[in-house]
C-alpha cells in the first residue's frame, strides 16, 4: 500500500461504471450520514474470515460463495433470504460430506445491489434514459424519473442490507443451520426431482452419522459446531462512494476496514491497475477477489496481484476464472502458471455463470445449465492438470422457484422461460 492511500484516494483516479448524480449536494449529505451509521461488520469478523480462507489458498478447504444476481427493493423479504441462505447451507452440507473438506461460506448477499451495464444508455423506440444500475441507484422502470441516479436509496440499501445481514447471523448461529436439521434445508420444488432425491439420500447418511456420533458420546452440547455455521457476507464494490463511507478504521489494529461486508470483489471490467476501483481495494484490509475474464493478460494479472495483496498474505485475494465453458480450458492454464511462477498465494474460484450467458431466440437472456456445469468440470480438471487446487465455486442463485436457467433437474425450455423469469 502507498503512503498516499485513504479511503477517498480512489477520487483522484479513473472510475468506470460509477453513474453520474444530478445532485452533488445531496450525494454529499447522504455519505455523510452513511459515514455515521454503524458498521454492518467487525473487522474482527474479516480477519476470522481471511484465517479461513487462507486454509483454502494453502488447499486445505473449499470456499462457497452464491447468491443472487442482484438484491432489489421489491424482493426484500425474510422467505428470499431464508430460502437463499437454505440453498447455500444444502450446498454446503453435500460439499463437506462429500469432500470431506471445510467449506468456507460467502453469501453475495446483504448488500449486493449495483450492476455494471456495458452501456450507459437504454434505448426503447426513440426514447433513450439511463441504463438501471441496480436499486441502490436508481429505479429498473424505464421513465425518466424512474433512471435519474438518487443517493437517497443508498440509504435504504444500508439498511435493507442491515436486516437482511441481521436475519442471516440470526439462522447462521440461532439453531436453523443445525446440522441435525439436514433434511428441513430440502426446498419444496426439488424435492420430487432426481436431485431432490439424491440430497435425501445423502442426508439421510448425514442423519445416520450424527446419530452414531452421538451413540458414541459427541454431540451438540459436547461440539457446539454441530449446530451452528460462520457465515460471511460479500458483494461487489462497485459504487466506491457508498464503500468508501463505510470504510474504517479497527481500533484493535489501527488499519482501515470496509464494513459493508466481510469480502469485497472488483468486476472484470473495473479492475485497471491505475484506476478508481482498484486503489480503493489496495488499502482495505478485508479479504477481497477479483473477477478474471478472458482479456486478462498472465502478466497484467502477475502486477494485480503485487499491487492489490503486496504482502503475498494467503487468504487475502481470491481470483475468481469466468471464462465461459467454451474458453476456460484454453484461458486459465497460462495464468495459473503465471501465478505458480512467481510465487503468489491466491485462491482460485470458479464462477461459471458470468461467461455463459446467451439470448434465447425470444430474447430472455439465459444460461444452459450444462454450460454451467461444463465450465465447472473444465475448472476442475485444468487444476488437476496443473497440480493447483480448485479453490471455490462463485454461483448466481437463488432459493425462488424460478426459471431462468435452461435444462436443470427439472427441465427448463426455451418456451417455459418465461413463467418464472424474475431476475432484474
Ligand atoms: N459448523 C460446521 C460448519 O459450518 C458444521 C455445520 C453446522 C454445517 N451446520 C452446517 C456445515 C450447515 C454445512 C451446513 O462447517
Amino acid at each position: 500500500m502507498s503512503d498516499t492511500w485513504t479511503p477517498q484516494s480512489w477520487r483522484e483516479k479513473p472510475a468506470k461504471h460509477i453513474p453520474d448524480y444530478p445532485d452533488a449536494e445531496k450525494l454529499a449529505d447522504v455519505e455523510k450520514t452513511l459515514a455515521g451509521y454503524p458498521p454492518l461488520v467487525f473487522a474482527g469478523e474479516a480477519r476470522q474470515l481471511k484465517a479461513d480462507l487462507a486454509e483454502v489458498a494453502e488447499g486445505r478447504a473449499f470456499l462457497l460463495q452464491g447468491g443472487d444476481c442482484a438484491e432489489s427493493f421489491a424482493e426484500f423479504h425474510p422467505d428470499n433470504i431464508r430460502d437463499t441462505f437454505r440453498v447455500l447451507l444444502q450446498m454446503a452440507v453435500v460439499l463437506t460430506f462429500a469432500a470431506g473438506s471445510p467449506v468456507v461460506k460467502v453469501g453475495r448477499i446483504a448488500g449486493q445491489f449495483a450492476k455494471p451495464r456495458s452501456a450507459p444508455t437504454e434505448t426503447q423506440g426513440d426514447v433513450t434514459l439511463p441504463s438501471y444500475f441496480g436499486d441502490n441507484i436508481n429505479g429498473i422502470e424505464f421513465v425518466a424519473a424512474q433512471r435519474v441516479p438518487d443517493a437517497e436509496r443508498q440509504l435504504r440499501a444500508y439498511s435493507q442490507a442491515a436486516s437482511t445481514l441481521n436475519l442471516l447471523r440470526a439462522f447462521a448461529q440461532g439453531g436453523y443451520a443445525d446440522l441435525n436439521f439436514v433434511h428441513r434445508w430440502n426446498m419444496g420444488f426439488v424435492a420430487d426431482s432426481p436431485e431432490g432425491h439424491r440430497y435425501e439420500e445423502l442426508a439421510t447418511r448425514i442423519s445416520e452419522t450424527l446419530e452414531f456420533m452421538k451413540a458414541c458420546g459427541i454431540d451438540a452440547t459436547s461440539s457446539p459446531q454441530l449446530q451452528a455455521t460462520d457465515f460471511y457476507t460479500s458483494h461487489e464494490a462497485l459504487l466506491l462512494g457508498y464503500e468508501q463511507a463505510m470504510t474504517r478504521i479497527d481500533s484493535t489494529t489501527g488499519d482501515w476496514y470496509d464494513t459493508s461486508a466481510h469480502m469485497l470483489w472488483i468486476g472484470d471490467r473495473t479492475r485497471h491497475p491505475d484506476a478508481a476501483h482498484v486503489e480503493f481495494m489496495k488499502g482495505i484490509k478485508n479479504p477481497i477477489a477479483m473477477k478474471c475474464g478472458p482479456s486478462l493478460e498472465p502478466d497484467e494479472l502477475v502486477r494485480l496481484c503485487d499491487v492489490l495483496n503486496p504482502d503475498n498474505e494467503p487468504g487475502r485475494l481470491t481470483l475468481i476464472a469466468r471464462f465461459g465453458a467454451e474458453k476456460v480450458g484454453d484461458g486459465l492454464p497460462p495464468l495459473i502458471r503465471a501465478v505458480e511462477r512467481e510465487g503468489k498465494k491466491v485462491i482460485w474460484s470458479c464462477d461459471p455463470m458470468h461467461g455463459n450467458t446467451i439470448k434465447a431466440t425470444n430474447g430472455y437472456k439465459t444460461r444452459p445449465v450444462d454450460r454451467i456445469l461444463k465450465e465447472v468440470q473444465d475448472f476442475m480438471a485444468v487444476h488437476r492438470a496443473e497440480g493447483t487446487h480448485a479453490g471455490g465455486v462463485h454461483f448466481e442463485m437463488t432459493g425462488s422457484d424460478v426459471t431462468e436457467c435452461l435444462g436443470g433437474a427439472i427441465e427448463v425450455t426455451e418456451e417455459s422461460l418465461s413463467d418464472r423469469y424474475h431476475t432484474h
